[in-house]
């Protein structure tokens, strides 16, 4: 018999008759993973980054039961990993305005995001920043004791006419660390529930009710269901996908993969935002802000390039648009030493300023780089960084099952892992923690009157834990020759190289075909530890697969949208094409491959026009 503990009798409903619960356990006998339990919470929450915690709060706060489901311990999530700032139209140092931080959100995006969604987002931002500072988060100050503020590549004064604008509020460059720390002292202050070590591993679903999810107990082994009334993923990007990244290990694209597996769509998802400076061959993440305090990227030749291509903003334009400045420079052989790397310069800053506004940069530029930025330029990269793209959902956060407009009762999706859509086909520097902090508060608040007319919890489906169950089981008994961390790593290295900052047909079908591979040979491996007990070799066999079928999805994606348009770059179909491809992509898996559908961009106010700086 396998181990059952802390049973819920409410777990197995059959022809409208509740089962005894001896009657009950045999159901759930499954051979070679012990069901250890079934908890039940008003809220679950999978997912412990800004915007899951920022929810769960919210949840809490207005008196409901709300659990917090994480892969890794929550100040180890990745939001804290951000490092420059988050952006506020408070003006706190010059003229600012929340419709030039809309207008400048609406551009970056190279006119693929939906504008009622950011516009709520920018009006929101100065509220969340005002809500952070009296939770107690440490930002940096003016003189005057205000927050400190400083320059982001595309933030820009008088509807995109003037210079950079001072807008990201920061906390030195560990503004994401800042934000999480003080989140997490918040949740727990409150009594938020934290199952840390939890890896969730597949969606509840009965009809089109969202009833929890399934997870992995990291720490002992053992299959845990977690029953919700409402569910909220906020579980990041997928820069794993990438050899070259900014993303930590845990980012391997759990929740939307679980998402795909649901047979829901995903919205966008070949767009994916390469940061212009990651520590070269790490990719480890070298704040914007270095270039946001006045830092120069230099080529071979000594020259500052980016003067040929965003003249007016130079290192203060988008990313999108550096990151493809920089690899032009590589392959007209002017990266240092005619490798793939340029210089970000700070000399000039002098010691002081890199050691009040830069500290962390440093310290990673010294320890992974083995220079000092003090004294010596850094080799940088483009590195991939974030998911523009994600599980589509309405204004309200809310899970939309046909990706239009039909929701998934019971299923919110915040941050990362979400596509609202408020960055389109680029983010701008500063709005992922913005992103993350407002809608993880409107998915919480949206929960909290949800859970305000919802009394009763919906009867869990006889075979809710089986699709877990079975891949667990599959991975432990999967006895074949092919080792995962070799697959990861063919998967990796790749997609830097053949769907990154330039993609083309001939390199993207390339890819496509190697992912296809490896899909099959991904059903011929094998692990060898197979035990229950912390199993990392389990833990990374499953984030494999998750990877495998989400890359998928977005080469599929970058295929199909023939146009260059913010990250998405196809060098075989020059130009932005308003007139077909100003729409976003719906995509579904299906047994004959992707699936594509696609709705209209939500324009209110700026219509699109030439995008350039
Ligand atoms: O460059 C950075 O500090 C990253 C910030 C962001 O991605 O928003």
């Amino acid at each position: 018999m396998g181990k059952f503990e802390g049973y819920r009798g409410t777990f197995r409903c059959v022809d409208n008759r509740w089962l005894g619960t001896d009657e009950a356990k045999e159901l759930h006998e499954v051979e070679g993973v012990e069901l250890h339990n079934v908890h039940e919470h008003d809220a679950v929450i999978v997912g412990a980054g800004l915007a899951g915690m920022y929810a769960a709060l919210e949840i809490k706060k207005a008196g409901f039961d709300v659990a917090v489901l994480t892969k890794v311990f929550p100040t180890r999530s990745h939001s804290g990993a951000a490092q420059g700032g988050i952006a506020a139209a408070l003006a706190n140092l010059e003229e600012d305005h929340i419709e030039w931080h809309f207008y400048d959100t609406v551009k970056g995006s190279d006119f693929l995001g939906d504008q009622d969604a950011i516009e709520l987002m920018v009006r929101e931002a100065p509220l969340v920043i005002f809500e952070y500072e009296h939770m107690g988060v440490p930002f940096s100050r003016t003189p005057e004791g205000k927050i400190m503020q400083r320059y982001f590549g595309g933030h820009v004064k008088d509807f995109g006419r003037g210079k950079p604008v001072l807008r990201a509020c920061m906390a030195a460059d560990r503004t994401g660390h800042v934000l999480l720390h003080t989140l997490w002292e918040q949740c727990v202050k409150y009594g938020v529930r934290f199952y840390s070590e939890y890896f969730a591993l597949s969606l509840i679903i009965e009809g089109d009710v969202c009833l929890g999810v399934v997870a992995w107990d990291l720490i002992n082994g053992g299959i845990h269901v977690f029953h919700a009334k409402a569910t909220c993923f906020a579980t990041g990007g997928y820069g794993r996908a990438f050899k070259i990244t900014t993303n930590s290990h845990a980012n391997t694209a759990d929740g939307v993969a679980m998402v795909l597996e649901a047979g829901l769509p995903l919205e966008d998802m070949e767009f994916v935002q390469f940061h212009p400076t990651g520590i070269a061959k790490q990719g480890i993440l070298i704040s914007e802000a270095a270039r946001g305090e006045g830092g120069y990227l230099i080529n071979d030749k000594g020259e500052r390039f980016m003067e040929k291509y965003a003249p007016d903003k130079m290192e203060l334009a988008p990313r999108d648009i550096i990151s493809r400045s920089i690899w032009t420079e590589f392959v007209e052989g002017r990266g240092i030493g005619g490798e793939r790397c340029v210089h970000l310069d700070l000399r000039h800053l002098g010691a002081e300023k890199i050691k009040e506004r830069l500290p962390q940069i440093r310290e990673l530029a010294m320890k992974f780089a083995g220079v000092d930025p003090i004294d010596e330029p850094i080799p940088i990269q483009p590195t991939g960084h974030y998911s523009m793209g994600g599980i589509p959902t309405d204004i309200n956060c809310r899970v939309l099952a046909d990706g239009k407009s039909k929701w998934l009762r019971g299923m919110w999706a915040a941050g990362e892992c979400a596509c609202v859509s408020v960055h389109g086909a680029n983010r701008l520097g500063t709005n992922s923690l913005l992103d993350a902090s407002v809608h993880g508060k409107r998915a919480g608040k949206d929960i909290v009157e949800y859970l305000s007319v919802v009394e009763c919890f919906e009867p869990l489906p006889m075979d809710c834990a089986k699709r877990a169950v079975d891949k667990v089981n599959w991975v432990l008994n999967a006895d074949g020759p092919e080792r995962p961390s070799e697959l990861r790593e063919i998967l990796q290295d790749n997609m830097y190289e053949l769907c990154g900052v330039f993609r083309n047909e001939e390199d993207l079908t390339k890819m496509y075909d190697i992912i296809k591979d490896l899909q099959k040979r991904y059903q011929n491996i094998h692990i060898e530890d197979k035990s229950k007990v912390f199993n990392t070799h389990l833990m990374e066999a499953l984030e494999l697969g998750h990877l495998l079928e989400v890359a998928e999805v977005i080469v599929a994606g970058a295929l199909n949208r023939t146009e260059c348009r913010g990250a998405h770059w196809r060098t075989d179909c020059p130009g932005r094409d308003d007139e077909n491809w100003l729409k976003h992509t719906l995509a579904w898996k299906t047994e004959e491959g992707i699936k594509f559908d696609y709705k209209p961009v939500v324009i209110t106010r700026f219509v699109p026009e030439v995008r350039k700086y």
